[in-house]
């Protein structure tokens, strides 16, 4: 790959690393896609275990309801745990935990396996069925992978709400899925306070009436409301003998649901993104293996929370399908000190990091020298995720984290995508700030309005014209929103939300979202969520929010309200409002800024113009306001 002649600012892949990859050369996975695309994922899918094979690879009778493996029967829990428990990584770290407060914790194969045979007893004897949802609100412990595994084990669907949402956002998603079973945490650590779970799905579960049990797992060990008849010690279910029963693996088909997502949209209430065993199975498997280069001896960190899907698919899935050892770490990472990070990645020997840009950034600015004075030595691949990452922080992180040995593997997807769509190999040369190609065999494109390619360097939509095996299936409860969404304005082809440059080397740039959606430290948020939240207070008339550039968080967010009648704006109704905010939504969307204003801008249809918003709050030009309506 030395030979090609790319322009602008490249790093080529070092000998080592080529030697070392799992992939040698991409050419040969194009030119297998090119010649026969289904083949290819068809080879891919036979690495994995099938109780029965599919009869066709992709099925588009119904698109954009396309199907992946059809007829294929298989389950990705026996996948992630029976497949190795058979051979010798039975008695292997299956996983690695480190608790906020030093507490470590580790698991074999054989032990996980177990703990999840286990948990699957207990959901079946609260009547959990195939296809049934379950929703799990817990931080970054043990037992929410155990819990997610246990779902997948008998069909069950789990709908994993993120730790740092809070009443509303878990209220809106329990009742949506309507999940008859919560498995909660009584608290979770976060930069030495407990977050107390519990309390916030007590209050959660005053307002959505459709759970009937109640796993509360120990973590914090505070005390906590149980409610007798519903709530139900995970430690004590665990002592029953029912728990102790074999526990028969579930046969599911390729399509049968895995899981939902919700994630926010364009428009109103987060989105039920809806994945499945085959498909899914296939593309984090595979992306897992040679994106991020995961190898049998790996011990991998991926540092997001398993309440998105870049948990799902690379804490959870991806390495168990490939036998990998999983780290997680429960708590923040500048605490108690900015080395926090490094001091683990010595201790357990990581090899593969994967996280955002907004956490390099963080770091970044406490210096060099918290990093510097650890050895980093076992690391091979760090992985970026979540945003663009500007060029300086991709240089800060090759450079003091990889100490210019390891490639940065910047991957591009989406909640929807289920697995990383653009993103180099480690063999590849790589360009700052670029994550380079689609994923072999992968056709997209970045076109105009009309859907129009437009010319190299230039801004447009990107768009994606292939059907890839964990690409969304549905949205729960409303598939013709994701047909509305996703599918219609550019017939054929899936639109993404983003927009991106496509330059000479055919490497893609993607700059942001063209949507209401709000990337806040990564974290999708979307602007009806928090305007809603906004106007459940009692002061407020009317809200609008946008994103406006923050140099650590990528993302803030800038209210603007209107108050009720006969209300003053003041400094106290400034913070009531941000703690409404983080009580209703969760911390992460609390506004960096609100401002009070008599007006917003809307056309005269009544939509709030965020465009002539933004360009106030950055002190910009509103450019064409002729759609205003005064
Ligand atoms: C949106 C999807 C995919 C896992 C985490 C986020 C942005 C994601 C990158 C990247 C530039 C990126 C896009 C995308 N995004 N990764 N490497 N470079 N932008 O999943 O919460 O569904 O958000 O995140 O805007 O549309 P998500």
């Amino acid at each position: 790959m030395g030979q090609i002649e790319l322009t602008g600012d490249v790093y080529y892949p070092s000998p080592e690393t080529i030697a070392n990859a799992n992939l040698k050369d991409r050419s040969e996975f194009d030119k297998r896609a090119e010649q026969d695309y289904e083949g290819f994922w068809a080879d891919f899918a036979n690495e994995l275990d099938w109780f029965q094979k599919w009869d066709k690879v992709i099925d588009d009778s119904e698109k954009p309801f396309y199907k992946w493996f059809t007829g294929g029967r298989t389950n990705i829990s026996y996948n992630c745990l029976d497949r190795h428990v058979k051979t010798y990584r039975r008695n292997k770290l299956a996983l690695i935990w480190e608790g906020e407060d030093g507490e470590h914790r580790t698991m074999s194969y054989f032990r996980l396996h177990n703990d999840v045979c286990r948990f699957a007893n207990l959901l079946k004897s609260m009547a959990v069925k195939k296809g049934d949802r379950v929703t799990i609100y817990m931080g970054r412990t043990p037992e929410i992978i155990i819990a997610m595994l246990a779902c997948a084990r008998i069909g069950a669907v789990h709908s994993v709400v993120y730790g740092g949402f809070s009443v509303e956002s878990l209220t809106e998603r329990i009742e949506d899925s309507q999940s008859r079973v919560l498995i909660v945490a009584d608290g979770a650590y976060q930069r030495g306070k407990i977050v107390k779970l519990k309390d916030i799905a007590d209050e959660a579960l005053q307002r959505a009436g459709t759970v009937e049990h109640v796993i509360v797992v120990k973590r914090t060990g505070q005390d906590v409301y149980m409610e007798p008849g519903r709530d139900m010690w995970y430690h004590e279910l665990n002592k029953l003998p029912i728990a102790n029963q074999p526990c028969v693996v579930e046969e599911t088909s390729s399509e049968d649901p895995l899981f939902i997502l919700y994630t926010s949209g364009t428009t109103g209430k987060p989105k039920a993104i809806l994945h499945t065993h085959g498909g899914y199975m296939v593309g984090t498997y595979v992306t897992t293996k040679y994106y991020l280069d995961v190898q049998d001896a790996d011990r991998i960190w991926c540092t997001a929370d398993p309440g998105w899907i870049t948990g799902h698919s690379y804490i959870v899935y991806g390495p168990l399908l490939n036998g990998a050892t999983i780290f997680m770490y429960e708590g923040a990472p500048y605490h108690p000190y900015p080395n926090r990070w490094w001091q683990m990645i010595e201790k357990y020997g990581i090899n593969i990091l994967y996280t955002a840009p907004t956490a390099i950034r963080g770091f970044m600015r406490f210096g060099d020298s918290w990093a510097n004075r650890h050895d980093l030595s076992s690391l091979r691949i760090l992985g970026s995720v979540g945003e663009p990452i500007n060029p300086e922080a991709w240089k800060w992180y090759h450079r003091v984290i990889g100490r210019e040995r390891c490639p940065v593997i910047d991957t591009w997807w989406q909640t929807e995508t289920g697995m990383h769509m653009i993103s180099p190999f480690p063999t590849m040369p790589l360009k700052p700030g670029s994550g380079s190609l689609p994923f072999p065999g992968v056709k997209m494109e970045v076109v105009d309005e009309q859907g129009n390619p437009v010319k190299a360097n230039e801004e447009g939509y990107l768009i994606i014209k292939t059907p890839w095996p964990a690409m969304v299936r549905t949205i729960f409860n409303d598939p013709q929103r994701m047909v509305d969404q996703y599918w219609t304005k550019y017939p054929g082809a899936y639109m993404t939300g983003d927009s991106a440059k496509i330059d000479e080397d055919g490497y893609i740039w993607v700059i942001g979202r063209v949507d209401d959606v709000i990337k806040v430290s990564g974290y999708r948020l979307g602007t009806a969520e928090i305007e809603s939240a906004f106007v459940s207070h009692h002061a407020v008339a009317e809200a609008a929010a946008i994103g406006v550039p923050h140099e650590i968080k990528g993302n803030a967010i800038y209210a603007y309200i209107i108050l009720k009648q006969n209300l003053q704006p003041s400094d106290e109704l400034i913070e009531e409002l941000r703690k409404h905010i983080a009580h209703e939504v969760g911390p992460i969307a609390k506004p960096e800024h609100i401002e009070f204003v008599d007006k917003l801008p809307k056309t005269r249809s009544g939509k709030i113009m965020r465009r002539v918003l933004k360009a106030q709050a950055m002190g910009e030009d509103p450019g064409n306001i002729s759609t205003l309506e005064e």
